[in-house]
């Protein structure tokens, strides 16, 4: 949820829930391709509108729903082996695939439309997004999936890089993935959540459409890492699910 005054510009209105924008543009006094900078006070006083009232009616539309991306309880169901083996086949080999290739494809778009200031922001921060996600692969990997799977085969951890506890390398994960989801909304604000302008051409289309497909992958993987798998970790370490 947003914090609401009348300081608050246009631009923090979009990075909160999506009710707020489309409130803010059927009272007609913001259009796409306005200037987000303009504050909510700013905006009031060129229109004549109330600010109390306007900060009501954005307040009731600020509610983040918190709809789980995926149905959980297929991974729930799978042993803490299956459930690493699952995470590593699909998500860290999907990136470890498409991660050159999105960056790749920022670059190109970013340099065939040098005017566009927020294509240069996205590549960037894609380049920024694919390294910091190669070494927590190799980190999660080599350190703790690896305990992880100590635990789930012989009930004991041999010591890796991170010690031979699975909770430090869990809250180091936990603070990247957190990173990771900045990045992502930094990407959804720089192409307003992936819409393809009027007139993008064919690979600008295709680089927006896999940026999209990155994002929807990488909510899913930290979810099922954040909510099934470091639980299960921790209680495993524990002794409790043996
Ligand atoms: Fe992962
Ligand atoms: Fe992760």
């Amino acid at each position: 949820m947003l914090t609401l005054t009348s300081r608050s510009t246009v631009a923090d209105l979009k990075s909160g829930p999506p009710g707020v924008m489309q409130t803010l543009i059927s009272t007609g006094i913001f259009r796409d391709g306005d200037d987000p900078g303009v504050t909510i006070g700013e905006l009031c006083w060129n229109f004549g509108f109330n600010p109390g009232i306007l900060l009501n009616m954005l307040q009731s539309a600020n509610i983040t729903e918190d709809v789980p991306p995926i149905d959980i309880a297929p991974f729930k169901a799978m042993s803490l082996l299956e459930l690493v083996e699952h995470i590593e086949d699909v998500h860290h080999r999907y990136l470890r695939e498409n991660l050159p290739v999105l960056t790749s494809l920022t670059a190109q778009v970013a340099t065939a439309h040098p005017e566009e200031g927020r294509l240069a922001a996205l590549k960037l921060e894609m380049q920024h997004v694919a390294t910091e996600l190669e070494s927590h692969l190799a980190h999660e990997e080599e350190a703790l999936f690896a305990m992880i799977r100590d635990l789930a085969v012989h009930a004991d951890v041999k010591p890796t890089r991170c010690g031979d506890a699975v909770g430090g390398p869990i809250a180091c994960m936990e603070t990247e993935h957190e990173a990771a989801l900045g990045s992502l909304k930094k990407m959804r604000e720089y192409t307003d959540g992936y819409a393809a302008p009027a007139g993008a051409d064919a690979t600008w289309q295709e680089m927006l459409a896999g940026v999209a497909r990155f994002d929807q992958d990488m909510v899913e993987h930290m979810y099922k890492e954040n909510k099934v798998l470091f639980p299960r970790a921790l209680d495993a370490q524990l002794g409790k699910n043996r």
